[in-house]
């Protein structure tokens, strides 16, 4: 099984990877090995579709070598791609849309994935999360953090996006069932909980709950240490949140607040229901009331119509030090959504330039707030040894900085170590163990 994309898609393989265990499937890194291949897709830029393609070449090959395998193509791209996928990759045997979840234990089934009770003498563990499935040394400390979805799907359509097409109208789910699996996560050794939703702020249960109730509610479940949550929508992220986050005693001190652009121009083509003026008057209040939180963003560039002085203002906010991190893209067209077709598109080489310029402005920022932990003692929640170097661990602050350390017998089999930092880097901070 390999996962590419978002969370959501990771919390997605978690629950299929839970299904094919349950009905007695064991995982194997290596596809030569695998009856069954998983292959969970996004489709958020035509790169990660490129990626997706490339990898089904390469998963061709191993059905190619056993050709009783099967392969199983789920996620975005699978929903997107349905017919497209069928001439460019006649090798794939089924495709589930994130919304065809339910009929995953029946394809098993067809596919003579006989028992129904869990491989006797297997513990669950999870197969490779990342896109890289040859990396599985993480998947130790992988229950570590837990994802759990409180919303699914989204109804914004903002202009260039496919998500609400490949995912399907907003559901909020039960605020028990919510608790139910904080619960079990916790109990099976989870010290993180991330809520994730397309838009966090958009949750709106029958029952009258909304997203700061939620929160207030979820303080009453102990032995979660840190809380967080993706994504907030700036036209619905409000102030009630706010004060429901400054009553959290675990609330992880960061918070992603996607601005895409800093042009009113712009953010009205995107249908972004907001203006940068409503923008950054969330993000002073946010300022105001959680000081020392660190804030994020996702950014757009090369917009169709976004003109120099558009661009100039997004890079504005950005080089004055608006966000502590920033992911930045140059956008990506997308069938079937309305921007594909604006006029005029932005050249490619002009987004790269724009992508560059923004890019730049916000390294400056990160390696300042990064700088500021120096000769600090930070508190990190392991992810395993460095992928770059095995004689050190790394992890995550609550800031979500990565800190890297030193390996040894005592910081391999800890969830939380604290570490002195002596370095800054762009990419994160490390140090020694206090
Ligand atoms: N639901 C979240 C994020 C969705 S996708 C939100 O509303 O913010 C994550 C990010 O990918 C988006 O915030 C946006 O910056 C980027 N993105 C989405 N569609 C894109 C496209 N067609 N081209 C370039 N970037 C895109
Ligand atoms: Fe896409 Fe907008 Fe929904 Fe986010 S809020 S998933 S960007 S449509
Ligand atoms: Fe990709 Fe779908 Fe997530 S398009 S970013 S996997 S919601």
């Amino acid at each position: 099984m390999q996962t590419f994309g978002c969370q959501m898609n990771v919390a997605d393989s978690n629950g299929l990877a839970h299904q094919a265990w349950s009905m007695g499937c064991t995982f194997v890194a290596d596809p030569a090995l695998a009856d069954i291949m998983i292959l969970n897709t996004c489709a958020i830029r035509e790169k990660a579709e490129t990626r997706v393609y490339g990898r089904l070449g390469q998963l061709k090959l191993f059905k190619d070598a056993r050709p009783d395998s099967k392969l199983l193509v789920c996620g975005c791209l699978a929903e997107k791609d349905r017919e497209i996928m069928r001439s460019k990759a006649p090798w794939v045997d089924a495709l589930l849309g994130p919304r065809d979840y339910r009929q995953f234990k029946r394809l098993l089934d067809r596919w003579g994935v006989a028992t129904d009770s869990p491989p006797a003498d297997a513990i669950f563990t999870m197969p490779s999360a990342e896109d890289d499935p040859g990396h599985d040394s993480h998947q130790a400390y992988a229950h570590l953090r837990a994802l759990v979805n409180i919303t699914r799907g989204c109804e914004k359509f903002c202009t260039y996006c496919i998500v609400p097409y490949t995912r399907g109208p907003l559901e909020s789910i039960d605020p028990e069932e919510i608790e139910a699996q904080i619960r079990r996560e916790v109990k099976a050794g989870a010290k993180e909980i991330m809520l994730l939703g397309q838009n966090v702020n958009s949750y709106s249960h029958d029952s009258g709950l909304d997203f700061a109730g939620l929160l207030v509610r979820l303080k009453a479940i102990e032995g979660v240490e840190r809380l967080t949550f993706l994504t907030s929508h700036p036209k619905d992220f409000d102030r009630a949140v706010v004060d429901a986050l400054a009553e959290l005693p675990n609330a992880a001190p960061r918070m992603h607040l996607p601005m895409q652009s800093a042009s009113n121009a712009v953010l009205e083509k995107m249908a972004r229901l907001y203006t940068i003026e409503e923008y950054l008057d969330k993000v002073a209040y946010f300022r105001e009331r959680l000081p020392g939180w660190a804030l994020t963003t996702d950014i757009i560039v090369g917009y169709p119509t976004e003109t120099e002085a558009d661009f100039e203002k997004t890079l504005e906010v950005v080089g004055a030090g608006t966000f502590e991190q920033a992911f930045i893209f140059a956008y990506s067209p997308r069938a079937g959504t309305p921007a594909a077709t604006m006029t005029p598109q932005v050249p490619q080489a002009e987004k790269i330039r724009r992508l560059q310029a923004v890019n730049a402005a916000q390294n400056d920022a990160t390696r300042r707030f990064h700088e500021s932990f120096i000769g600090d003692t930070v508190r990190v929640l392991t992810q395993g040894p460095s992928k770059k170097d095995a004689t050190r661990m790394a992890g995550k602050t609550g800031h979500n900085v990565t800190v890297v350390y030193p390996r040894d017998a005592r910081t391999e089999h800890r969830a939380f170590v604290d570490v002195e930092i002596d370095q800054a880097y762009n990419w994160g901070l490390s140090g020694i163990v206090a």
